[in-house]
C-alpha cells in the first residue's frame, strides 16, 4: 500500500491517501474524531444494545471508538470497505492503533467477522453502492458515514446512496458524518432524513446529524 502513515495533533496515527490527496481522518486529531463525531453521537454510551453500519470502515476507528465507550450488552457492527490494502493495516499498526479494542479489530481485518458473548462485528468488502444491497431493510439504529470529501468520492454522498442508507435505518435510526457541505445535506434532506449539525471537533465546522423519522 502506497498511503503513508501521518501523527494528527492528538497524537493518534492515521494515513494520508495517495489516491484520494487526502487523510483518512481529520488532522486536528484521529481518535477524537472517530469518538466525539460518531460513536459519542449515536449515544453509544447510554445504550443497552445497538446496532451499527459503518460506511468506509478503513482502519475501523469509528467502530473501535463504540466498541470501547459501549456499556451495554449487545453492540453489532457491519463495515462496508472497497480497499483490502487500509484493511491490512489494522493488523500490521502496533501500539499507535489508538483504540483499547485493537485485538478485535485485528481479527475482524484477517477473518473478516467476530464475535464474542458481547460483540459480534463483520466486514463486507466491495464498492458500498453494491455491497449496502445485500443488508436488510430497517436493520440499523447507527450508521457513520465516513467517505472522503464530496468532491473526492461524489459518488458516496448522492440521494441515490443516501436512499440506499436509509432503506436499511430502523426507524429513529441516526447517521452520523464530518461533512456539513450543503451538497450533503440537500442530498440527505431530498433522500427523507431530518437533518441537523453535529458537533464541532477540532477548528472544522460541524458535523451532520441525520435522523429517519419516517418509516
Ligand atoms: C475517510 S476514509 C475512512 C476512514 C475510516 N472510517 C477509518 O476509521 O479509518 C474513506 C474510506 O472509504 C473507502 N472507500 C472509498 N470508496 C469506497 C466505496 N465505493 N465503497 C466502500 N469504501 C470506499 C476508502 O478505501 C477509505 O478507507
Amino acid at each position: 500500500m502506497t498511503d503513508r502513515k501521518v501523527i494528527t495533533k492528538d497524537g493518534s496515527a492515521t494515513y494520508y491517501s495517495e489516491e484520494y490527496g487526502e487523510s483518512y481522518h481529520s488532522l486536528s486529531g484521529a481518535m477524537e474524531e472517530a469518538d466525539k463525531k460518531y460513536a459519542q453521537v449515536c449515544g453509544i454510551g447510554e445504550r443497552e444494545d445497538v446496532v451499527i453500519l459503518d460506511i468506509c470502515f478503513g482502519l475501523g476507528y469509528n467502530s473501535a471508538a463504540a466498541i470501547d465507550a459501549f456499556n451495554g450488552s449487545s453492540i453489532r457492527i457491519v463495515g462496508l470497505e472497497s480497499y483490502q490494502g487500509i484493511i491490512d493495516e489494522i493488523s500490521r499498526m502496533g501500539d499507535e492503533y489508538p483504540f483499547k479494542c485493537h485485538n478485535i479489530m485485528k481479527q475482524i481485518a484477517s477473518e473478516g467477522n467476530y464475535e464474542d458473548e458481547k460483540t459480534y462485528a463483520k466486514l463486507i468488502m466491495g464498492d458500498a453502492r453494491e455491497t449496502i444491497k445485500s443488508l436488510k431493510k430497517d436493520s440499523f439504529d447507527c450508521v457513520f458515514l465516513d467517505p472522503f470529501s464530496p468532491n473526492k468520492c461524489p459518488e458516496l454522498w448522492t440521494k441515490e446512496f443516501f436512499e440506499k442508507i436509509y432503506r436499511v435505518m430502523k426507524k429513529g435510526g441516526v447517521l452520523t458524518t464530518y461533512s456539513c457541505a450543503r451538497i450533503v445535506r440537500d442530498n440527505l434532506t431530498a433522500a427523507g432524513f431530518n437533518v441537523r449539525d453535529g458537533p464541532v471537533v477540532g477548528r472544522r465546522g460541524p458535523g451532520t446529524v441525520a435522523v429517519k423519522d419516517q418509516a
